[in-house]
């Protein structure tokens, strides 16, 4: 599909598998295992524009589109999916609402840090009480004498326990629901702002998933990002992008599952013959590739949309469910191929197959990107 995109987007592709193979790959398995941040190749991955590939080289993005960021995400989890997701949730749900809410102060403030690596930025959406229902959060944010009061607490923020600047969202008149949801910047080391329980994973093990507590946090008022009582909106609009890079995410983990299972079969000698002389494996192949294919396509599509500002929830959708059961398939179907070893820890693709399950969760559950298409489909 190389000839779908420009000289630019090709050598950023080239640029970041070079990357991933040769700095990520090598301790991709031994970090995971470890549940180690890999804090060294996040650094690397600053300098080398990656964790700001979308934006203006005004804050320090490296100025490029979304199309590019596309391909940088899948590259990266191609060889290391729990990289990939630092780099997507910091990009997508902090680096992209302050850029597209924040005033001129914000942005000046916390996008260079942001965009370069410097500073890790983390999402925090979800509640015990508010997953799928997004909009039933309970924590409460209080204007009282001139600054902003915050009790509650958040769970699940990928990049949780690293992240310097954290984009919350709280409920400001409760009685409103979604339309009562406003958005804050916080910084990590703010009084009463703590980290609670780090989460022991499935799956993107060197990607930290933690709860975030918040006890009497008071914020100046211009921590407020955007509008009063415009964060629900705020984080649905944020989540469209954000879905862009799961997309980008399980697309890399289907890669890999093909890749590795298209040199296994042809590794793999039983009855006298490389197992890609069978048929039952050459049909895997064959869907495994299709399907790919076909995700990358509407993966491409909604990121071509949004870096041309059309309305693609419903494609950022698509692509995200399209591309998370892709990658479920494609890692079920890549331990199917290398049998009994790829049940083993001596082969990747027990950690595609581990990792794959949570695209099809976070960022929006598969059920609920139906119910986004669906909505949209019947409007
Ligand atoms: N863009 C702009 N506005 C949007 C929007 C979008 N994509 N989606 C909804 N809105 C607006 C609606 O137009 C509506 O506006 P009005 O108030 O003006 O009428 C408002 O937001 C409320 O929308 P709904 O009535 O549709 O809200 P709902 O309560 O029915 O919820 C939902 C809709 C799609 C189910 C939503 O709650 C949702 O996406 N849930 C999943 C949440 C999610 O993805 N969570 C992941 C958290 S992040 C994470 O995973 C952790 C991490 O760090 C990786």
């Amino acid at each position: 599909m190389d000839f779908l995109l420009t000289e630019e987007q090709l050598m950023l592709k080239e640029m970041v598998e070079k990357f991933a193979k040769d700095k990520i790959l090598p301790v991709a398995s031994e970090n995971e295992r470890n549940h180690l941040f890999p804090t060294e190749i996040i650094k690397e991955a600053g300098e080398l524009g990656l964790m700001g590939v979308a934006y203006p080289t005004e804050y320090g993005g490296a100025g490029m589109d979304f199309v590019s960021y596309f391909l940088a995400v899948e590259a990266v989890s191609r060889y290391c999916a729990s990289t990939g997701v630092i780099i997507s949730a910091h990009s997508s749900l902090v680096c992209d609402p302050i850029f597209n809410f924040g005033t001129e102060e914000q942005k000046q403030k916390y996008l260079p840090g942001l965009l370069s690596g410097q500073k890790i930025g983390s999402f925090s959406l979800t509640e015990s009480g508010a997953g799928s229902d997004a909009g039933a959060t309970k924590t409460t944010a209080k204007f009282v004498d001139g600054r902003w009061l915050l009790n509650g607490s958040k769970i699940f923020a990928t990049n949780g326990k690293e992240a310097d600047v954290f984009i919350l969202l709280a409920s400001t008149e409760p009685e409103k629901k979604t339309r009562g949801v406003t958005a804050f910047i916080v910084e990590k080391d703010t009084p009463g702002y703590s980290i609670g329980k780090v989460e022991r994973k499935l799956g993107i093990r060197s990607s930290s998933t933690a709860e975030i507590v918040l006890e009497n946090v008071e914020l100046p008022a211009e921590n407020m990002l955007g509008e009063l009582n415009q964060g629900f909106k705020i984080s649905m609009i944020t989540l469209d992008g954000g879905r862009l890079g799961i997309a980008s995410q399980a697309l890399g983990i289907a890669r890999a599952s093909l890749e590795d299972s298209v040199k296994y079969s042809k590794e793999r000698y039983q009855f006298d013959q490389p197992i890609a002389n069978f048929q039952a494996i050459q049909w895997m192949l064959a869907d495994m590739k299709t399907e790919y294919d076909a995700a990358w396509l509407l993966t491409y599509r909604a990121s071509l949309m949004k870096d041309k500002k059309m309305n693609y929830s419903a494609a950022a959708a698509m692509a995200k469910l399209k591309s998370s059961e892709v990658a479920m398939d494609a890692a079920r179907k890549a331990i199917q191929i290398h049998g009994g070893y790829g049940y083993t820890e001596d082969f990747n693709v027990e950690r595609y197959y581990r990792d794959a399950k949570i695209t099809e969760i976070y960022e929006g559950t598969s059920e609920i990107q139906r119910l986004v298409i669906a909505r949209d489909l019947l409007k």
